[in-house]
């Protein structure tokens, strides 16, 4: 087995040069190496090199029919790898790069197929993380990274996490402590008659409206589980994100909630399961249940969207069997946060209200 080694980097040119000239020369190689950003944590290979794209399917475990996020650490270096920047794009990028928001365009031809998946469009991102920003400088300049987790399981905001899921199958992990927002970037469909949102993320789809007014969304963000459908981001089809132990989501007003939770965790405990409840902390203290983790305050969505991850995982590192969360549809995050709960819970959700009317 490969030795993995986990190695602190500190967003500083000078201190990290050394490091950056190994990773640089890792990825050059057609080796992986996985990098913070401000989303989550990547496995990083050389987007332009097929051997590079096989290994990351690889080493995630993941189908090769889902395409791969194509970064970039220069506005200019959008030029080789895409058809043409339609003014949509110009307008995205001038306010939200570099950042969490992925852009899809029609491909050049240096983009190999391996990287998209035989799709004729390439996803794009500018991370704005200064680590992995030099990372990518140090690697050629145009970087595949999907997210660094094992294929099915929830994202890595730590390194830590990554080690977890990618130990033994890749040689670096550099660390560069927990990411800053917690959930994937928000990726937009500009290759079509008109922009489309494929996946909610920190760049609300309130703020895509602003700038360029009309913005479909794909269906695929509620969460359709069909493994034969095709939403326009392969990756949705995929149960992603899933707890071992069985998640529902159950939503309702605050009262009810906390009544069919407390309820539900009585059953099971009754029947000797583990049971775990993910909460908020102005309502963790009224839940009764073996393990009661709050997500953080409902004042504060973007703590809730930064540690659902780290939730979801601590729930299989403590054995929860039966998991139950509140619903988060907060103003702005909300659908990100829901979208990736929905998907984590195979789209179970009980729904307090719709029961009594019965
Ligand atoms: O924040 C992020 O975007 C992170 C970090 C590491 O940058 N990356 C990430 O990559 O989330 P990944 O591979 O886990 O998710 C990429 C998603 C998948 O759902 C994939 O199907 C979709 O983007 N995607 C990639 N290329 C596409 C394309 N050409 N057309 C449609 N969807 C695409
Ligand atoms: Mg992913």
């Amino acid at each position: 087995m490969m030795e993995t080694r986990v190695v602190r980097a500190w967003g500083d040119i000078e201190r990290d040069r050394s490091l950056m000239e190994e990773a640089g020369r890792l990825i050059r190689n057609g080796q992986l190496v996985a990098i913070p950003t401000e989303t989550v944590y990547g496995l990083a290979g050389d987007a332009l090199n097929p051997a590079s794209a096989k290994r990351i399917y690889e080493a995630k475990g993941r189908p090769s029919d889902n395409p791969l996020i194509v970064h970039i650490a220069e506005i200019t270096a959008l030029d080789r790898i895409v058809a043409g920047i339609p003014e949509n794009a110009e307008i995205l990028i001038k306010e939200f790069w570099p950042g969490p928001l992925t852009l899809i365009f029609k491909k050049s031809a240096a983009v190999p197929p391996e990287t998209t998946g035989g799709l004729d469009t390439v996803a794009v991102r500018m991370p704005v993380n200064s680590i992995a920003a030099e990372f990518i400088r140090a690697s050629g300049g145009y970087i595949a990274a999907p997210s660094a987790n094992a294929s099915g399981r929830p994202s890595c905001t730590t390194a830590e996490h990554v080690y977890e899921d990618m130990k033994g199958k890749i040689p670096l992990i550099i660390d560069g402590g927990e990411v800053g927002i917690g959930l994937e970037s928000t990726i937009v469909d500009l290759s079509g008659e008109r922009p489309c949102l494929l996946r909610p993320g920190y760049v609300s789809l309130k703020r895509l409206r602003e700038k360029l007014g009309e913005v479909d969304t794909d269906p695929f963000i509620e969460g359709v589980m069909d493994e034969n459908a095709h939403p326009k981001a392969p990756g949705m089809k995929y149960r992603h994100y899933a707890p071992k132990g069985e998640l529902y989501i159950v939503r309702g007003d605050p009262e009810s909630v906390r009544e069919r939770i407390n309820s539900l965790c009585r059953d099971g405990k009754d029947k000797g399961i583990k049971t775990a409840v993910l909460a908020s902390d102005e309502t963790a203290d009224s839940y009764r249940a073996d393990i009661v983790r709050s997500l953080g305050s409902r004042q504060d969505e973007e703590s809730i969207a930064r540690n659902l991850f780290k939730a979801l995982r601590d729930m299989d590192n403590e054995g929860a069997d039966l998991i139950y969360t509140e619903e988060f549809d907060s103003a702005d995050m909300g659908m990100a946060i829901m979208n990736r709960l929905i998907r984590a819970a195979g789209h179970k959700i009980i729904d307090c209200k719709r029961k009594e009317q019965k």
